[in-house]
Formats: C-alpha cells, sequence, structure tokens
C-alpha cells in the first residue's frame, strides 16, 4: 500500500511505479533512458491491445444469466440440462449486428446474433443463431463470397451496392432472408426486443436412443419492437452505441430482459419424406406441421465486468455439443461446426477455451479435462504426475463409449451435388408466403427498401436478376419493386 488508503500502482512484475506523469530523462530537459522500464512496458502493452476482430459478427454486447427449464421434453432429450422441470444452467449470451467492423453502428438494416454459451454439467453447450429462423445461402462454400459481397469493398472502402445485390441476383436463394431483412423486421429496436433463432435444424436424442430433429425458437418477453428505415439512420448519427446502451442499462437497472423458448419437433423419421428439405437453411418448418412447444426460458440478470475479457474474448462454436443434443445434415451448419473454433484458435488463441468466460465452468471439476497440453498462453495446470497421454495405466480421464447423438444414415454418391433431393426445393414458395403475410403497409415499405438498395446498383442485368426473383416468389411483389425502382431511376 502507498502512503494513501489507494493501492500501489505496479508495474507488470508487480514492483511499485515511483512516477506515472513523467519519463525518465538524462537531465530535466534531456533525451529518455532505456532503463525507465515502466515507460517502455506501458507503451509496448498498449501497442498489443487490439486483437483481430471477428471476421463476422464483430460488433456485439454480451450478458450473463441463466436458462430454466419450464416443461419436460425428456422424452425428445437426454440433455442433463434441460432434464427436470426448474433446472437452472448458467448462460451467456452476446448479441451482435453481422457486416459491419469493429464500432459500426448498432441500429444498422443487418441481421443480429443470437449466440448462447450454456456452461452444462456436461460441458459447454453453444447455440449460435441469429434473429432470423432462415439465411441467404445454404451451402457453407458460398458463404466467404456472400461475406465479401456484403462488407467493406478492398477499393472504395465502404459496403457497395453494387457488390450486395450481385451477390444476391446469382443467390435465388437468398429471396427469403432478403424478404425478411428489408422488411419491418429488419432493424431492430433493441436486442432486448427481437427474437433468437437456431435457425438450423438440429438432432435430439432421447434416453432411449430415439432421434428427433428440432428447431429453436427463442420468443422475446419484451415484446417485438423495430425500426424504420428513417428511424434508424437518425439513430446511427445520434446513438451509435444504441443496442449496447439499451442492454447495458436495463440489466444494471434490475429490468431483465428475457426469453421463451420454444422448440419444433420432427421425428427423425419423418425426415426423408418431408415435402421439401428439412434441412435447408433458406426454409422455416410450418408451425402447423410442425407445433411449437415450450421449453423454458432464458433471462440474462448480470453484465460482464470487463467487456474485453469477456464479451471480444467470448467464443462461441456450433460444434460444442452436450451429450442428447447433435447437428443435423444440414451443409451450412456442417462446414460451421469447423469455421468457428478454427476462427477460435486464429482469434484468440489454441487455448481461448481456459478463458474464464469460455471454460466449462459447469463441469464438476471446472475445466476441460483430456490431453491437449501446452500452447501459447497454457494455464491449465494439471497435477503433477497427471499423464499426458491415452491410453494409460493410472487414473487419468478416459472415454465413455457413448455417443452423443444417435447415429445417422447416409447414402449416394460422393461428388458436388446441385440437384434438389426433395420436389418442393424452389428457392422461391416461402418468400412469396412470406410476401402475402404482409399488411398492405408493410408490403409498402419492404418494397420501398428494397428499391431504395436496388436502385442504386449501376448494372441492369444486376437490377433485373434481382426483381426476377421477387416475381419469382409472388408477381405482384416483383411487379412493385420494379416499379418503385423505375420511379426512383427517374426521380
Ligand atoms: C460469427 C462463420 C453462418 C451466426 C462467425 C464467425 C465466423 C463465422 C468465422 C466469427 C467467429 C469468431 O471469431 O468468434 C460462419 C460460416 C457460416 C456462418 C462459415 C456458414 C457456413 C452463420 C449462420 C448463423 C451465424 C447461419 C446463424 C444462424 C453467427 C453468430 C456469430 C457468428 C451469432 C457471432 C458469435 C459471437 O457472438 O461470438 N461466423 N458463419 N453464422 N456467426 Fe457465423
Amino acid at each position: 500500500m502507498s502512503q494513501s488508503s489507494k493501492p500501489t500502482l505496479t508495474t507488470e512484475a508487480g514492483a511499485p511505479v515511483a512516477d506515472n506523469q513523467n519519463s525518465t530523462s538524462a537531465g530535466i530537459g534531456g533525451p529518455l533512458l532505456l532503463q525507465d522500464q515502466h515507460l517502455l512496458e506501458k507503451l509496448a502493452r498498449f501497442n498489443r491491445e487490439r486483437i483481430p476482430e471477428r471476421v463476422v459478427h464483430a460488433r456485439g454486447s454480451g450478458a450473463y444469466g441463466y436458462f430454466e427449464v419450464t416443461d419436460d421434453v425428456s422424452a425428445f432429450t437426454r440433455a442433463h440440462f434441460l432434464g427436470e422441470v426448474g433446472r437452472r444452467t448458467e448462460t451467456f449470451a452476446r448479441f451482435s449486428t453481422v457486416a459491419d467492423s469493429l464500432g459500426g453502428p448498432d441500429a444498422a438494416r443487418d441481421p443480429r446474433g443470437f449466440a448462447l454459451k450454456f456452461y452444462t454439467g456436461e460441458g459447454n453447450y453453444d447455440l449460435v443463431g441469429n434473429n432470423t429462423p432462415v439465411f441467404f445461402i445454404k451451402d457453407p462454400l458460398k458463404f466467404p463470397d456472400f461475406i465479401h459481397s456484403q462488407k467493406r469493398d478492398p477499393f472504395t472502402g465502404k459496403q457497395e451496392p453494387d457488390n450486395v445485390w450481385d451477390f444476391w441476383a446469382h443467390s435465388p436463394e437468398a429471396t427469403h432472408q432478403v424478404t425478411w431483412l428489408m422488411g419491418d423486421r429488419g432493424i431492430p429496436a433493441s436486442y432486448r426486443h427481437m427474437n433468437g433463432y437456431g435457425s438450423h435444424t438440429y438432432q435430439w436424442t432421447n434416453a432411449e436412443g430415439e432421434a428427433f430433429f428440432v428447431k429453436y425458437h427463442f420468443k422475446t418477453n419484451q415484446g417485438i419492437r423495430c425500426l424504420s428505415s428513417e428511424q434508424a439512420a437518425e439513430l446511427c448519427g445520434t446513438d451509435p452505441n444504441s443496442h449496447q446502451t439499451d442492454l447495458l442499462q436495463s440489466i444494471e437497472r434490475g429490468v431483465f430482459p428475457s426469453w421463451t423458448l420454444y422448440v419444433q419437433i420432427m421425428p427423425a423419421a419423418e425426415a426423408a419424406d418431408y415435402r421439401f428439405n428439412p434441412f435447408d437453411l433458406t426454409k422455416v418448418w410450418p408451425h402447423k406441421d410442425y407445433p411449437l412447444k415450450r421449453v423454458g426460458r432464458l433471462v440474462l440478470d448480470r453484465n460482464p465486468d470487463n467487456v474485453f475479457a469477456e464479451v471480444e474474448q467470448s467464443a462461441f462454436s456450433p460444434n460444442n455439443f452436450v451429450p442428447g443434443i447433435g447437428p443435423s445434415p444440414d451443409k451450412m451448419l456442417q462446414g460451421r461446426l469447423f469455421a468457428y473454433a478454427d476462427a477460435h484458435r486464429y482469434r484468440l488463441g489454441v487455448n481461448h477455451t481456459q478463458l474464464a468466460v469460455n471454460a466449462p465452468k459447469g463441469v464438476p471439476s471446472g475445466r476441460a479435462d483430456n490431453y491437449g497440453r501446452d500452447g501459447l498462453m497454457a494455464t491449465n495446470a494439471y497435477g503433477r504426475h497427471a499423464k499426458n497421454y491415452e491410453p494409460n495405466s493410472y487414473d487419468g480421464p478416459v472415454e465413455t463409449g457413448e455417443p452423443l447423438s444417435a447415429p445417422l444414415a447416409v447414402s449416394g454418391y460422393w461428388g458436388t451435388h446441385a440437384a434438389p433431393q426433395h420436389t418442393k426445393d424452389d428457392d422461391f414458395f416461402q418468400a412469396g408466403e412470406l410476401y402475402r403475410l404482409m399488411s398492405e403497409e408493410e408490403k409498402g415499405r419492404l418494397v420501398a427498401n428494397i428499391a431504395g438498395g436496388l436502385s442504386q446498383v449501376s448494372r441492369e442485368d444486376v437490377i433485373e436478376k434481382n426483381i426476377a426473383h421477387f416475381q419469382a416468389a409472388d408477381p405482384e411483389y416483383g411487379r412493385r419493386v420494379e416499379e418503385a425502382v423505375r420511379a426512383l431511376q427517374e426521380g
């Protein structure tokens, strides 16, 4: 302790710092000395403060809370954390925008990430979803191109309508999600006022080994609230951190946001003959086929103490499953099972799972128990006689022999398969259904938002291809978009 009641300022090595205002110099006006450990350390550390931002979803906000089971779903999954009504599991959530870099405005027209980490007693379960039930593409091979087209252009350094709409012109499967994004729900008023979706189909397996396919829906208990394009444009300028402020302040005030989780459940045997591919991420399952079943509620009640340590360094990976939950053959999901942990090794290093926010704190030992060792920044110290190989003759951790989820039969020839698998696998019918569900006012705003972007495109063939997609979804939809684009071009 210093002479005051405040703690002593120290160097990184813990030694007391005598002067934090004046560098050590040779004489009163002289040059600075290399021996000034505190100065060198301070400047060098500052140079290393930034790490690579997430390649997508760079801008986000996080909070802790819990998930509580309210309804019995044990007939469908043996996941322990879902196994009993009333069971609570600590959870960390990170919400995000997608396209812009760190520092981008929160109120952008963009999907929102809805990533959850459940610290279960059987390991971390990560559900890395969005606020939209569908996505723009259905093959992970297209993801880097898609993202390049939506982020800043390498020459102009800004998002370009030419690129955004050119990619969509070549991706008819995006029509459903584009309709969603350009509609009223395209700009949530805050992270609290939006739903979350697992989006993909996942697999649940019960204690008897029976498999089910499921889709997750987190419905906001705050009610859905969205911004118009005009409101959002203003907010992006006046309060670019609007979503962060809203979430932080709401939790600080003790107004804890919550969501009710529902699932749609499809018995595994029904998947093969369903009228469209149930693993196609560009489609929803109609609720009349698979109604929502309530599971529990997510409550966020604690802000992180440090945004960098806990939010920036958080790492969610769709391949973090627990017994009773597994992947489906959704090709996009399969691609994501690789992409995230790989991104984390690059962005945070191989030992990112040892950081407090990412460690499996729900398991009895509070950490991973395996034979992975060393690497940059390893902090897990295993017991002094712990072996670093397996199998061994000692008492180190051993496998369970129980697969996490049910096996899935596959067949066919390897190759790149462009042909649809199911009879109703066209790219437009659900976009048309979504359009026809909208009120006249909603349709008007949707068409105006699309035309606002599309009319800025410099190539006529790109405009026409996009109009053709809306036309294929619904002739009226296509006609109205075309009229609105032409009016803006002429005006
Ligand atoms: C973040 C890849 C599709 C939701 C990321 C990151 C990568 C990535 C590399 C950054 C991870 C990090 O640095 O921590 C991909 C690929 C996709 C894909 C390759 C398709 C093949 C999707 C889909 C969804 C989604 C379909 C939602 C349903 C998210 C979310 C984050 C994210 C929420 C931010 C997670 C966080 O808050 O840390 N994605 N993504 N992504 N992605 Fe994807």
